[in-house]
């Protein structure tokens, strides 16, 4: 069956990114084919794009998708045609009309989730429940420290963690985005491009520090971040949207007050079944219920893929974006 979808051959800026047309075969053992109608652009496509997350090539990209099941591959239980459906943290190939997935990694939708919002809050949205939950257990009157709060993951992060009853300290760059994180729950919005963060938390904490600091910035953060913690604290880098930062030699996490550091990943936290259907129900419900509101910011059409890499690239959004095929 011939389709549109991307491709890259080669990493670079977004005008790597082909619009081909692809002779999709029939679902594998395992698999089924998805029709998408909805696709997310979450920060990590712009990574393997610029080749910072490395891939082998040529490779699709975008590694979530919303659509309905058009065929079933041998030995897939579960699934009927038809059935409304997410692929999560599956393969690099959701910029695409159709595609094969892996059926272990497709999550069924309820009801009361439409396309676009699944597509804009899976990837998100479980990232920010493990690690609200699971990297660090976030307790009711924690201080902790969101970086690029007014960011898809970032809102939704703000929302939970303030239902979790913490104070929430974001980091943005600029003073819209601290309005809008403002409106979905930060308690503290700094914008990092002007004041100095690390400073800002030991006065908003006084002088102690927070527990845990969700870093996806990366390079530019990461010094200040690890100033950000209480003695034991945990610094959670889990992304790299300015770049990575430099290495750290064991011995500094002592000197810093025996923090703990670690590179959380949503395929490690969904890794089995059980996992991800888990993650999933929790996010399910904290959307359904109204306690997690879902900014679909921004919507292109797929064939627009290259110029909404173009803008998050730019820092230009926030929320989340989606790409309607
Ligand atoms: N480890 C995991 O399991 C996992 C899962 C999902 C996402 N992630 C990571 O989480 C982060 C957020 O993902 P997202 O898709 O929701 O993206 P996003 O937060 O909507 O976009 C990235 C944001 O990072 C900030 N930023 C700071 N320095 C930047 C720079 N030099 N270039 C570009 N942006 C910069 C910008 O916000 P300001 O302008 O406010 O600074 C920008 O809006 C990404 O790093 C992603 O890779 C990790």
């Amino acid at each position: 069956m011939m389709i549109k979808s991307f491709r890259i051959e080669r990493t670079g800026g977004p005008e790597v990114m082909q619009w081909v047309d692809i002779d999709l075969p029939p679902p594998g053992p395992g698999q089924l084919r998805m029709r998408n109608t909805a696709v997310a652009v979450n920060y990590r496509d712009v990574l393997v794009r610029r080749g910072v997350h490395t891939v082998a090539l040529p490779s699709g990209l975008g590694l979530e998708s919303a659509g309905m099941v058009e065929a079933i591959g041998e030995g897939v239980t579960g699934f009927a045609i038809g059935d409304r459906v997410a692929c999560v943290a599956g393969p690099d190939s959701a910029y695409a009309e159709a595609r094969n997935v892996p059926a272990t990694r497709v999550v069924p939708l309820p009801t009361a989730i439409d396309d676009r919002t699944a597509a804009s809050m899976m990837v998100r949205g479980m990232t920010a429940r493990y690690l609200l939950k699971q990297t660090y257990a976030v307790q009711q009157g924690d201080p902790i420290l969101i970086h690029a709060a007014a960011g898809g993951v970032g809102l939704i992060m703000c929302q939970w963690a303030k239902h979790l009853g913490a104070t929430v300290i974001g980091t943005v760059g600029s003073d819209e985005k601290a309005e809008i994180a403002r409106t979905h729950g930060c308690d503290h919005a700094i914008v990092y491009t002007r004041d100095d963060f690390a400073e800002r938390v030991r006065e908003i904490t006084g002088g102690e520090g927070v527990p845990v600091v969700y870093d996806s910035v990366g390079r530019t953060t990461f010094e200040g971040s690890l100033r950000s913690l209480r003695r034991r604290g945990i610094m959670a880098s889990f992304g790299e949207s300015s770049g990575d930062p430099d290495p750290i030699p064991p011995r500094r996490l002592g000197h810093l007050g025996s923090i703990f550091l670690t590179h959380p990943s949503l395929p490690d936290y969904t890794a089995t079944r059980a996992e991800l259907l888990e993650t999933a129900d929790d996010l399910f419900a904290m959307v359904t219920s109204g306690r997690v509101r879902v900014a679909i910011s921004h919507s292109y059409p797929l064939r627009d893929a290259p110029r909404a890499h173009a803008d998050i690239e730019a820092r230009k959004t926030t929320g989340s974006i989606v790409l309607i095929p």
